[in-house]
């Protein structure tokens, strides 16, 4: 099921459904009055401030942000029953806020839908505040505007394969594995710790949130690649090399030097490590 939040619904007016099952109504007030005959009635499921929404990172597929946009409003209006009103000094600030609140909790690649009508505040001014924000696409003729915005595809973290392998068996439940790794890490001695061990105990990593963060996509690390050259210019060949079957071999040509990660040299031989040179470091 998607999820929606209307991040300042007032009486819903705009909604066809105005109790869709899988939207999140909020608002700053709860009332219920009538003025000048009409109803008043806002009852959100959430009362809180677009400002500081009482939401999770990335938990919304759509957001729409329709704040007030009048800076004057008569103090018993039915404008102002139904859409609030703007600070009249800080409303960039707290538009700017608010938008930047329904940018955290959308999913990346998210959308967010805007309503500005600009009677007051021109749609420039607005769009001006909430910068860097910038609306794809939207009407650009009538007083009241609804633009439509996209979160940015967030940078996916990039781990080791050991973390990968990890996360790929424990990703359909990962509350009790990473609680479970918690225990290990104060646990295990050192020395028996494994690699995920290692990397899981490395607060500097930021591991749990990593690991959360890795349900939105991850790239896995490219393993540094080597060479093992066992000398240059001997013999009469450039290149004296370590071979695929762990013996010395020679060329001329270093396109014909096969390449190692350090487990694969040191899984070979300790000793052969100090040979090692960094692909690109040959190659540059
Ligand atoms: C333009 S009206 C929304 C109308 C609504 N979309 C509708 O269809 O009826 C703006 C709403 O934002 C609410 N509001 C004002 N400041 C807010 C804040 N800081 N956080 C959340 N809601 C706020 C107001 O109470 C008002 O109901």
């Amino acid at each position: 099921m998607p999820k929606i939040l209307d991040a300042c619904c007032g009486s819903r007016l705009f909604w066809f459904d105005k109790d869709c099952s899988f939207a999140t109504y909020m608002d700053i007030r709860e009332e219920e009055y009538e003025i000048h005959g009409k109803k008043i009635n806002v009852k959100p499921d959430v009362v809180a401030d677009f400002r500081d929404m009482p939401f999770e990172n990335n938990v919304y597929d759509l957001v729409v942000f329709d704040p007030p946009h009048l800076k004057w409003a008569g103090q018993n209006s039915i404008m102002k029953g139904q859409y609030g009103q703007l600070d009249k000094e800080n409303w960039p600030e707290d538009i700017k806020q608010g938008m930047s609140e329904c940018m955290r909790v959308l999913k990346p690649s998210g959308t967010l839908i805007f309503k500005w009508n600009e009677n007051q505040v021109k749609l420039k001014d607005v769009l001006k505040a909430v910068e860097p924000y910038s609306p794809l696409f939207g009407n650009k003729r009538s007083q009241t505007h609804w633009l439509v915005f996209m979160k940015e595809e967030q940078q996916k973290p990039v781990l080791p394969e050991f973390v990968a392998k990890w996360f790929e068996d424990a990703k359909d439940n990962l509350e009790i594995p990473i609680f479970y790794e918690c225990v290990r890490a104060m646990e295990i001695c050192k020395e028996y710790r494994n690699e995920f061990h290692q990397w899981f105990a490395n607060s500097k990593k930021n591991p749990i949130e990593t690991l959360i963060r890795m349900k939105d996509g991850y790239e896995v690390e490219k393993e540094p690649m080597y060479y093992v050259i066992l000398s240059e210019n001997k013999g009469g060949w450039k290149y004296t090399f370590l071979d695929e079957e762990g013996n010395a071999d020679y060329t001329n040509n270093k396109a014909h030097i096969p390449t190692f990660t350090e487990k694969e040299i040191k899984g070979n031989d300790e000793r052969f490590w100090p040979f090692a040179v960094p692909v690109k470091e040959v190659e540059g």
